[in-house]
């Protein structure tokens, strides 16, 4: 049986965000059907144009742009997977917060969800930001650790996105499954 699922991939305002293009370039180039939706804030990094030329699909960003665009997602998606994760977007998920497309969406959803962290090292250490993330763990949702390093703003820590090739491998091998169930 053909599955019609999609990896349905969200953008939040990290400075990381321009990663996701070679992540989502990848797993197009593979073969792989992948749907991109952007927070408002992810666009002053990002313009959807680009994630649209790489996907050659819409980048739905409002979430009253047409019909129940959430639930549409919902209904496609093999897998969501927030690349990068902001503090905020952690924040709004862990608190059952839905006030744009990209929170909705994530509340909707009944495929498995994985989260690739991206901030200052200051901010991932935060006892806010770590209670979150224990609460979206303990909610089934996978987190790929940011590894560590020197971050744009000259900061050194835990808080870098994951390595695309590996966000990438866990994307497929959701997806995969998904599909095969
Ligand atoms: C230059 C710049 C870089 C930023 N990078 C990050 C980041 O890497 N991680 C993060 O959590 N927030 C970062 N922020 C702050 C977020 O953009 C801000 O919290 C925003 O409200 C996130 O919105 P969203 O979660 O709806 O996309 C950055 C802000 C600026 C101005």
């Amino acid at each position: 049986m053909i599955s019609h699922k999609e990896i349905v991939i969200a953008v939040t305002g990290s400075i990381a965000a321009y990663k996701t293009c070679e992540l989502v370039r990848n797993l197009t180039k593979e073969g792989y059907p992948v749907r991109v939706i952007m927070t408002e804030h992810a666009t002053h990094f990002i313009g959807r144009i680009t994630f649209e030329a790489l996907t050659g699909k819409p980048v739905r960003i409002n979430e009253y742009d047409i019909g129940m665009a959430h639930i549409e997602l919902k209904n496609i998606a093999s897998v969501f997977a927030v690349v990068p994760a902001t503090a905020n977007i952690i924040g709004k998920f862990a608190n059952g917060i839905a006030d744009d497309l990209v929170t909705s969406t994530y509340l909707a959803a009944t495929c498995p969800i994985l989260l690739a962290p991206a901030m200052n090292p200051g901010m991932y250490a935060s006892p806010a930001v770590q209670r979150n993330l224990q609460t979206l763990e303990k909610d089934g949702v996978i987190i790929l650790d940011p590894s560590s390093g020197v971050v744009v703003c000259g900061d050194e820590g835990q808080g870098k996105l994951a390595d695309i090739a590996s966000i990438q491998n866990k994307i497929i091998e959701l997806h995969n499954k998904e599909i095969t169930v």
